[in-house]
């Protein structure tokens, strides 16, 4: 596409799973592996935006000529997206966030008992990208749905509960898309219409979703 298409704009997007700590030395995650968001980033960079990147733990190196923000937990993870947003034009929440934590931490490392089962209380963690859509003034705010059926319609629902954008839903029962794999196929859901790209790279599909949400942003 065009280079500088978002030249002077400012995007965030958030990429890769959180770490929920257990204690020390466990945690609960996903098998999110960043490269959805991390080709996003790629992909608003070449198109001239300050983008920065809020991540989670991953194997991938951080573009080049992007603020990268590190984090573990989902609650870090909004403490960043909450700092980001002064300027912000376009943010993009494609990470995947762990909707619960554990209700404390413990300090020590939790020892094995005689008891055969053991319960972990958790409790909900902030809805980051929920929180961007409601903030003032409003960045275009976009989501991902990662659902395993009713793909379109469970995006549908995210759009209208979350006060989002465009909603970027992918079917995360199949193999080869999806969490952790080179390629994706999404549909990518609007208010009043929705469209298909089938299997590519996620890659080519960052620079095709960056070309469709700077053309919404520059027209609105
Ligand atoms: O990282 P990869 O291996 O490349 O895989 C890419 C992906 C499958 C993780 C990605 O394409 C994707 O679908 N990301 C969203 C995963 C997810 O958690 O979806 P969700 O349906 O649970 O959440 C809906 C939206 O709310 C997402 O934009 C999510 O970032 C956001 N959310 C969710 C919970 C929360 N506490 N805060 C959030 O902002």
């Amino acid at each position: 596409f065009s280079r500088g298409e978002l030249s002077g704009k400012s995007v965030v997007i958030t990429a890769g799973p959180t770490r929920e700590a257990i204690d020390p030395v466990r945690y609960i995650s996903n098998h999110s592996s960043g490269k959805m968001g991390y080709a996003l980033a790629q992909a608003a960079i070449e198109a001239g935006a300050n983008v920065t990147l809020i991540s989670g733990p991953t194997n991938l190196a951080p573009p080049q000529r992007c603020h990268f923000v590190s984090i573990n937990s989902a609650q870090e993870m909004y403490d960043a997206a909450m700092s980001s947003l002064s300027d912000c034009d376009l943010f993009i929440a494609s990470a995947a966030v762990a909707d619960y934590r554990p209700a404390s931490a413990a300090e020590q490392k939790i020892k094995k008992t005689g008891q055969d089962t053991m319960s972990i209380e958790l409790v909900k963690n902030p809805d980051i990208v929920t929180a961007v859509a409601a903030s003032r003034p409003r960045p275009m705010t976009v989501g991902f749905a990662a659902e395993t059926q009713d793909v379109i319609s469970y995006a549908r629902d995210k759009l209208t509960r979350k006060k989002l954008d465009v909603v970027i839903a992918n079917d995360v029962s199949q193999t080869g898309i999806g969490f952790n794999s080179d390629d994706n196929a999404v549909t990518v859901v609007w208010a009043d219409r929705e469209e298909a790209l089938a299997q590519r790279s996620k890659a080519q599909l960052g620079r095709e979703l960056i070309q469709r949400l700077a053309d919404q942003l520059n027209n609105s």
